[in-house]
C-alpha cells in the first residue's frame, strides 16, 4: 500500500482564497484517489494491486469547496497552502473515507419474507420456495396491493437507516411490479424517498425480474411487452437511468436477456445483468460482449465469463451477502476474478427474498472471511470500483479533487477495522455535498 505524503489540490487559488469547510485531524484519510497511477491505470476501475491501494494520506486535511473536493493532503503542508477556511471541523484522530457506493439493491418493496427465511431454514431451497408461488412473486402481489403513501414510508424508513451504516449513493431497482403501472411507481418512489433522506440515487428498471403470473405461459410476450411499452415509456418519463435483467435458465435466457439489453441501449439506457447466480449460464459474457456496466452476483460463473469480464470494463458487483443470507456455502470466486484482472466491486443486494442486509460495513466483513479479499480491496470495492459499476466514477466514489465531498468519518483510527468488528456500524458523520447529514 503506498501512501499519499504531498497535496493534491484542484485549484490553488480557490485553495488560497480560502475553502468553505476545511476537515482537520484525520488520522487516516482514505481517498481511493491514485494521483501516482498511469493514465490508463485511471481511465478504468481498479484492477489487481490497484485494488488493494485506497490512496491513504496519515495525519491530513480536506478541503471543501462548493460541495466539491478541492484538495487534501498531509494538514501541515495542506494548511500552509490554504487560506481562511469558512468552516472547520475536527475529525478527532479518525478514518475519513469515501461515502459507500452501493451499486444493487432491491430497496423498494413492501412486507419482509421472513416466513421464506425460516422455511429455507427448515430445508426448502430458494427455487422450490419460488416455484411454490413465493419468492420474487409474492413480493409482486404484495406490492401491487399496496399504497404509494405505504410503500413510500416504508422505503423512506428503510433508506434512512441506509444512510446511517454509511452509504450516500444507492442504486435502487424496480422489479416488483412487473407491469408498467406497478414499476413506474417503484421508481417513482425510489426517487421521491431517496430525495427525502439525502442519498444520491440512480435508478434501474428492473421489468425483467420474473415473467409475471399472467404471462406465465406466453413468456415472450412479456419480453414484448418490456422491449415496446414498458422500457420506452419508462425512459420517455425520465423515470430510470439504467436497466436490469434477471438472467438465468428459469426466468430470461440469454436471448431474451440480449434482446432486452438491445432494446435499452437504444433507449440510452445503461446496463447491469443478474447474472451467473444460479447456473453458470454465460450471462456475465453476454453481459461483457453487450456492454453492460456490470455484471451482477457470478456465484457460479466459469472460465468463459471470467475470461470476458477481465478483457471488458464491464465490472464484476459480487453480492456476499446474498450467499450468507441464503445460507448457501458457494461463494463467488472473488480471488480467483481479482487475480484474473476482473474489476470488482460489492453491494448488498438489499432485498426481502435472498439478503436483508443493508449493511454496506457488513458486506465488507462477509467479503474479507468468506472471499479472501483484504480490508483494502474491500474498501476499493465499495466506493470506487461501486461508482465505476454505475458510471458515476467521475462524481463520487473517491475523494480526488472535483468529486462530490460525499465522505464519512468512522469512529475508528485503523480501516481495517471497518470489516473487522463484524455486524457493528462504525460510521460516526455521514457527509453529502459538504454537509453533514447524519451524527451519531
Ligand atoms: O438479486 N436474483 C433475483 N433477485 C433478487 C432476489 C429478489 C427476491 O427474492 O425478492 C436477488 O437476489
Ligand atoms: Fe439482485
Amino acid at each position: 500500500m503506498t501512501s499519499i505524503d504531498r497535496v493534491i489540490c484542484g485549484n490553488d487559488d480557490a485553495l488560497a482564497a480560502g475553502p468553505d469547510l476545511l476537515v482537520r485531524n484525520i488520522g487516516q484519510l482514505c481517498t481511493l484517489d491514485a494521483p501516482d497511477a498511469p493514465d490508463a491505470a485511471r481511465a478504468g476501475p481498479r484492477r489487481g494491486a490497484g485494488l488493494d491501494d485506497p490512496g491513504s494520506v496519515g495525519g491530513a486535511a480536506l478541503a471543501v469547496h462548493g460541495g466539491r473536493v478541492l484538495a487534501y493532503g498531509p494538514q501541515a503542508a495542506l494548511l500552509a497552502r490554504c487560506g481562511a477556511p469558512r468552516a472547520v471541523h475536527d475529525a478527532g484522530g479518525r478514518c475519513v473515507v469515501p461515502g459507500w457506493v452501493d451499486p444493487h439493491t432491491h430497496a423498494v418493496f413492501g412486507r419482509t419474507r421472513q416466513d421464506e427465511y425460516e422455511r429455507r431454514l427448515r430445508g426448502e431451497t430458494y427455487l422450490q420456495i419460488a416455484a411454490a408461488g413465493g419468492g420474487i412473486q409474492s413480493s409482486v402481489r404484495d406490492l401491487r396491493g399496496r399504497s404509494d403513501d405505504d410503500l413510500r414510508e416504508l422505503t423512506v424508513a428503510r433508506l434512512r437507516e441506509i444512510l446511517e451504516y454509511g452509504t450516500t449513493t444507492i442504486e435502487i431497482k424496480s422489479g416488483y411490479g412487473l407491469s408498467y403501472h406497478d414499476e413506474a411507481r417503484m421508481l417513482r418512489i425510489a426517487g421521491d424517498a431517496a430525495a427525502a433522506v439525502g442519498l444520491r440515487v440512480v435508478r434501474t428498471c428492473l421489468a425483467a425480474h420474473e415473467v409475471p403470473t399472467e404471462y406465465r405461459d406466453r413468456r415472450d410476450d412479456y419480453v414484448r411487452l418490456v422491449c415496446d411499452e414498458i422500457l420506452p415509456r419508462i425512459v420517455d418519463e425520465g423515470l430510470a437511468e439504467r436497466l436490469d435483467v434477471f438472467c438465468e435458465p428459469s426466468v430470461f435466457d440469454l436471448e431474451q436477456t440480449a434482446t432486452i439489453l438491445r432494446r435499452g441501449r437504444e433507449l440510452g439506457l445503461r446496463a447491469a445483468v443478474h447474472a451467473d447466480e444460479l447456473e453458470p449460464f454465460g450471462g456475465a459474457a453476454l453481459a461483457a460482449r453487450l456492454g453492460a456496466d456490470s455484471a451482477d452476483h457470478l456465484i457460479r460463473i466459469d472460465d468463459a465469463g471470467i475470461a470476458a469480464l477481465a478483457g471488458s470494463p464491464t465490472v464484476a458487483v459480487l453480492l456476499p451477502g446474498t450467499v450468507f443470507s441464503l445460507g448457501l456455502r458457494g461463494y463467488a470466486p472473488a480471488r480467483t476474478m481479482i487475480e484474473a484482472g476482473v474489476a470488482v466491486a460489492l453491494a448488498t443486494d438489499f432485498n426481502p427474498g435472498s439478503c436483508p442486509i443493508a449493511s454496506v460495513p457488513l458486506i465488507q466483513s462477509i467479503a474479507c472471511t468468506q472471499m479472501r479479499l483484504t480490508p483494502a480491496e474491500a474498501l476499493a470495492a465499495c466506493t470506487v470500483n461501486a461508482a465505476w459499476a454505475l458510471g458515476l466514477q467521475d462524481e463520487v466514489g473517491s475523494l480526488a479533487p472535483g468529486r462530490a465531498a460525499d465522505f464519512l468519518v468512522l469512529d475508528v483510527d485503523d480501516v481495517r477495522l471497518v470489516p473487522y468488528h463484524a455486524g457493528r456500524n462504525p460510521v460516526r458523520e455521514v457527509w453529502r455535498d459538504g454537509r453533514r447529514l447524519v451524527a451519531r
